[in-house]
């Protein structure tokens, strides 16, 4: 599979894997609940039921300062009527990324199931209370690394880190109600969700809720 290929085998190598591979739910958007909340909890409850690994696991996508797109996978904290929750480090890449430019994307995908759910809205904060309580439902060495806030700096040495977290380990055993004020539960309140159902065919489901008026439309949309 090396360079001098010119691609082609990748290339060839890809298009043989396989995807969507059934059997897959079938979806009704004729039948889909006029929340987008309900009809959400529903598939990430299809995707528990089922056994499908990590799925309350999602990609936010964010941008920074100077437009440039940036995107990872983070755990869903919370869903509600005021959108969907996530937590992170103020001080991380994304922190400050959401901190200049608040609206984000969020991405579901339970591969066995064929299906993707697409957010986008405005991203914000949560309160000192819930950044705490998020902070202090996470495991001490979760909390210790955190309080150190060097998320996505440079690692030059690894035995400094381990000194540092150990410490910090510490610290958070001795003060087990020690809250970091920059760990954030973030809320994006979504303006659209699209729900996207593969079909074996490939004429695959979509539906989009669009916010108007403090209410949802629906919307069908070509595959
Ligand atoms: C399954 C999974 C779950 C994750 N959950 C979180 C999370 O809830 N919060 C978080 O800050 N990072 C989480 N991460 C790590 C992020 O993907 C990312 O590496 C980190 O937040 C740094 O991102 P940033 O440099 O864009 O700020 C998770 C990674 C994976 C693979």
């Amino acid at each position: 599979m090396g360079d001098d290929m010119g691609g082609g085998p990748v290339r060839a190598w890809l298009r043989g894997l396989a995807v969507f591979e059934g059997p897959l739910p079938e979806f009704l958007p004729e039948h889909a609940p006029a929340d987008p909340v309900r009809l959400f909890l529903s598939w990430l409850s299809d995707a528990v039921a089922d056994g499908l690994r990590d799925p309350h696991a999602m990609v936010l996508s964010t941008v920074d300062e100077t437009g440039d797109p940036d995107a990872r996978v983070l755990i869903l904290k919370g869903v509600d009527a005021s959108g969907w929750q996530f937590a992170g480090h103020a001080f991380s890449p994304k922190g400050h990324q959401l901190a200049v430019h608040p609206r984000a994307a969020l991405t579901f995908y339970w591969p066995e199931h064929g299906r993707q759910v697409r957010l986008r809205g405005p991203v914000a904060p949560g309160s000192a209370r819930e950044n705490g309580t998020d902070f202090l439902a996470r495991p001490a060495s979760a909390r210790a690394e955190a309080l150190l806030a060097r998320q996505s700096q440079y690692l030059a040495d690894t035995a400094e880190r381990d000194q540092a977290l150990e410490k910090s380990l510490a610290l958070v055993e001795r003060e087990p109600t020690l809250v970091d004020s920059a760990w954030t539960r973030y809320t994006l309140a979504p303006v659209e969700v699209e729900f996207w159902q593969a079909v074996e065919s490939r004429v695959h489901t979509r539906l989009r809720y669009e916010r108007v008026d403090g209410g949802w439309e629906r919307h069908r949309l070509w595959s």
